[in-house]
């Protein structure tokens, strides 16, 4: 009965690993479009006339500040938090502001949150099989015979998350960093259009974060990823495109080198530091 209980929990993290229904439009611009964003929370303004752009297959790093709206934005994607105002865009074909949470993520937005949620008693193998499964329609499919595709797909997914070793071994003895990597090949196994990952290598060790960067690095391309992180040597080091947030909109944005000797970025986080007790 806890295993079904936890099916349903899951389904509910992972109620958005349903096939994408209608593809993304990129020919004309961005997969990504957010213009002039505002969302208050009791008139506190958390995202405030935000413009952002991702570029199809771009890594982008989000960096800022604690509370600087990093993660509102997130939920802003992903139909979580409804905007005050401002546009929100999947390619040139989908408004996402008029869509729910689920027909967004059926659409190939897939998201990470900060802590690993993977079923410790199944296998590596069968948590990625499960997230194939994660539409409560496809479920009784478990039991049934696996299509070739799927265990092909699972394979791949294996290696690219570089777990392929320990497929067979119950989740629950996977290091932090591997349940992580998990997770991240649970998302790619509805193979999403774009990964948002929130602060993806808090807790993980060096070696982790390493293999980590090599991970995401290696993700871009074939899909688009966004990372938000406050790590900043793991930043520097995946890092293309950076972008400042502070009190919810773009700070700056450029090279990592860019912006980390653009004053203004230097103030903010030498700010957010002064605020912590002596
Ligand atoms: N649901 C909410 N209700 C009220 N305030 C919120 C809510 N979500 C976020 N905030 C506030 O919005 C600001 C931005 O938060 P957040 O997006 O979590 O920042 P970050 O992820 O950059 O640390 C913070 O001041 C936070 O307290
Ligand atoms: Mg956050």
């Amino acid at each position: 009965m806890s295993l079904l209980r936890s099916l349903a929990d899951r389904d509910r993290v992972f109620d958005f690993l349903v096939p994408a229904t209608s593809p993304v439009d990129v020919r004309h611009g961005p997969i990504l479009y957010l213009e002039d964003v505002t969302v208050s929370f009791d008139g506190f303004k958390a995202i405030n006339r935000l413009n952002l752009t991702i570029d199809d297959g771009e890594l982008r790093c989000i960096i800022g500040p604690n509370g600087a709206g990093k993660t509102t934005m997130m939920d802003i994607i992903t139909g979580k938090t409804r905007p005050d105002s401002g546009q929100v865009w999947f390619g040139s074909r989908h408004d996402l502001l008029a869509m729910n949470e689920p027909e967004i993520a059926s659409l190939g937005i897939g998201r990470k949150f900060q802590k690993p949620t993977v079923f410790e008693a199944l296998s590596v193998f069968e948590n990625l099989e499960l997230a194939m499964a994660a539409d409560k329609r496809i479920l009784p499919t478990l039991t049934a015979r696996m299509s070739g595709e799927i265990r092909d797909r699972i394979e791949e997914v294996l290696v690219t998350i570089g777990l392929a070793e320990l497929r067979a071994r119950p989740a629950g003895i996977l290091s932090h960093g591997q349940k992580q990597w998990l997770e991240i090949g649970m998302l790619l196994m509805q193979r999403p259009r774009l990964l948002l990952v929130d602060e993806p290598v808090a807790g993980m060790t060096e070696q982790e974060m390493a293999r980590t960067a090599e991970l995401l690095t290696g993700l871009a391309g074939k899909q688009s990823v966004v990372v938000v992180e406050h790590d900043m040597g793991f930043v520097r080091s995946i890092a293309r495109q950076v972008t400042v947030l502070h009190q919810g909109s773009v700070l700056a944005e450029g090279t990592m080198d860019q912006v980390a000797s653009d004053p203004r970025v230097v103030e903010v986080y030498l700010g957010a530091e002064d605020e912590e007790p002596a």
